[in-house]
């Protein structure tokens, strides 16, 4: 047989036993400038494969409106440039600590508790989204000479999902859209995982972070023959807002590896590089064991994943023990490290002089304010990312009563008569002072990403659960959307040149940079917000940890003058200045 196919005991590329040595990249957490770069170092650590998943959420921003699905494609000519093949993992869910798992908000707010389900009107959405997005894969397979050789159905569908039904749907949209490339399921490597997730006659692969020969004697429970393959061996961790940084110690997870290839198998390092979360896109968890009714724990912006190609590009021990490790299993010498990307030369601060208040930036860049009976979540307002602000009057003549927005997701700042009288959270969705009748009370509501994994997928935010004055509802609420992709526009908001004061709102300013390259940018005094850069959204920031700076990749920077905006939602102690470094 020619071509690449899953064969009897493996893979087999006409005819012969392949290993697929692969490592996760996602396209959309990598500057396209240094896609380049990152992929000559996949190669450079003995991959012969890259894989990434796509983001329908990007794509799609709202129904039937579509943004560079092209990407796909380029990023796969990259790969085949690169002397790579490509697994693509189209989803439609992806996990992947992306926003609602890559789900567009618009979807699970039409939709709820139906999406990955045999639903109708999910599967039409689906098929309107795969017609748009498999020709840019079906173009670059590996029997039409592209690099494209696995396709996956679905993501660990079956950690959650039993719905055979949906996955035979989905796999027959797959082959009748042109997918002729191997498919594959991947899972955790337990009995239901594997049995609500893998489809009958496609490969079926598990992920996992260690202890190979065990998880593989599971797969080969449900099936005896074919390739054994670890779709995500977990070499690292991610990070959450207010948490410890994870680390996975380099030998250990070199063992790890070794262990999987002795066993013959075909890998997926998750993550080979990891790269950023950029424009507010990261994702959410939810703590609480198998119900996940605990705490929201945000994703940091950084998704360097503690991978052996680090955030910026680099090699790390992690590369290098790795590098020594797959040496054995490739059919030559490895080609060596491109050389690292320039770097920023001298550091530079910017003072950001001109402020805006949050008000201003709501009437600029806002949708329509409108009245409601109960307050709107951000999924009815079309917010994906970013703010609204809820406002309204208390009833009255009535004595000070306490307030509060019992489903509130995911952080309120509060105002009453203009003056700041909190910060709420699901823990603590009560304002500390009560408040009388007939004050005027705004909330500013911030999404921190929507959750991406578990029951919980696919929640609303906002004011998800009203707001009570003592234990009665406040009806009337005005609500306008601020969502984070209008700050395109954020140059055309009316700013003042004596600065904020240290108050929340939209800060510009202009930071001079000698010898333009990759860097990293700090905020020393501020709370919790947004930068751009040259009108790039290099992601969220947040005082509380673990991340401290900000990956500000090369291409976006130029020499002299760069423009630098941050919407800070909480407060700035100390001047408004920001450090590349
Ligand atoms: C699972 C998912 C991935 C990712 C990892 C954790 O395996 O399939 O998308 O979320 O967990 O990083």
């Amino acid at each position: 047989m020619s071509g690449f196919r899953v064969g009897e005991d493996g893979f087999e590329l006409d005819g012969r036993p392949v290993r697929l040595l692969s490592g996760a990249l996602h396209y959309f957490r990598v500057h396209e400038a240094q896609w380049g770069h990152r992929l000559a170092m996949l190669r450079a650590m003995g991959l012969n494969c890259v894989e990434t998943y796509v983001p329908w959420n990007v794509h799609e921003p709202r129904p039937g409106a579509f943004h560079d699905v092209e990407a796909v494609g380029r990023f796969l000519d990259a790969a085949h440039a690169a002397g790579l093949w490509a697994i693509v993992r189209p989803g439609p869910y992806i996990c992947a600590e992306w926003d609602n798992g890559g789900l567009p908000s618009w979807l699970t707010g039409e939709l709820g508790a139906r999406v990955r389900t045999r639903d109708a009107r999910y599967l039409a959405h689906v098929e309107r989204w795969f017609a748009r997005l498999l020709p840019q894969v079906v173009a670059r397979q590996h029997d039409r000479g592209g690099p494209v050789v696995l396709v996956q159905v679905e993501n660990e569908y079956g950690s959650y999902g039993s719905d055979q039904v949906y996955l035979r749907a989905l796999t027959e949209l797959l082959r009748g859209r042109g997918v002729t490339a191997e498919l594959c399921t991947s899972d955790g490597p337990e009995d239901h995982m594997l049995t609500g997730g893998s489809v009958p006659g496609v490969l079926a692969t598990v992920n996992f972070g260690s202890r190979a020969r065990e998880g593989f004697d599971v797969l080969r429970r449900h099936r005896p023959g074919g390739p054994l393959m670890c779709m995500e061996f977990w070499c690292g961790w991610f990070d959450h807002w207010g948490a410890e940084h994870a680390v996975r110690e380099p030998g250990d997870a070199a063992g790890a590896l070794r262990e999987i290839l002795e066993c013959g198998a075909s890998v997926n390092l998750y993550m080979a590089h990891g790269g950023t979360n950029f424009a507010g896109w990261a994702g959410a968890n939810r703590d609480g064991g198998a119900l996940h009714d605990g705490a929201l724990q945000p994703d940091v912006t950084s998704y360097d994943y503690d991978a052996p190609v680090d955030e910026r590009g680099l090699p790390t021990a992690k590369f290098r023990l790795f590098r020594e490790v797959l040496a054995g299993y490739a059919d030559g010498p490895l080609p060596e490290p491109p050389p690292a990307p320039p770097v920023l030369r001298a550091p530079a601060v910017g003072r950001l002089d001109e402020w805006a208040p949050l008000a201003a930036v709501a009437a600029r860049l806002g949708g329509p304010e409108a009245e409601h009976a109960v307050p709107p979540t951000f999924e009815e307002l079309g917010v994906d990312r970013g703010l609204v602000r809820y406002s309204f009057t208390l009833p009255g003549p009535r004595g000070p009563y306490p307030l509060t927005v019992p489903g509130l997701r995911d952080r309120a700042v509060v105002y009453v008569d203009g003056v700041r009288a909190g910060v709420l959270s699901e823990d603590s969705p009560a304002l500390p002072v009560p408040v009388p009748g007939g004050a005027r009370v705004e909330l500013w509501v911030e999404s921190l990403g929507r959750v991406n994994y578990g029951p919980r997928l696919g929640e609303a935010k906002g004011l998800t659960g009203g707001v009570l004055h003592e234990r009665q509802y406040v009806h009337g609420v005005r609500a306008v959307g601020v969502p984070l992709g209008a700050f395109d526009a954020a140059g055309s908001v009316p700013c003042a040149g004596g600065g904020g004061q240290g108050r929340a709102g939209l800060y510009r300013g202009v930071v001079e940079v000698a010898g333009a390259g990759d860097a990293v940018l700090s905020l020393p005094g501020w709370t919790r917000g947004f930068v751009w850069v040259n009108g790039f959204c290099v992601g969220r920031y947040w005082e509380v940890g673990p991340q401290r700076g900000l990956f500000v990749p090369g291409p976006v920077l130029r020499e002299g003058a760069n423009a630098v905006w941050v919407l800070e939602v909480e407060g700035v102690e100390g001047p408004a200045e920001v450090r590349l470094r």
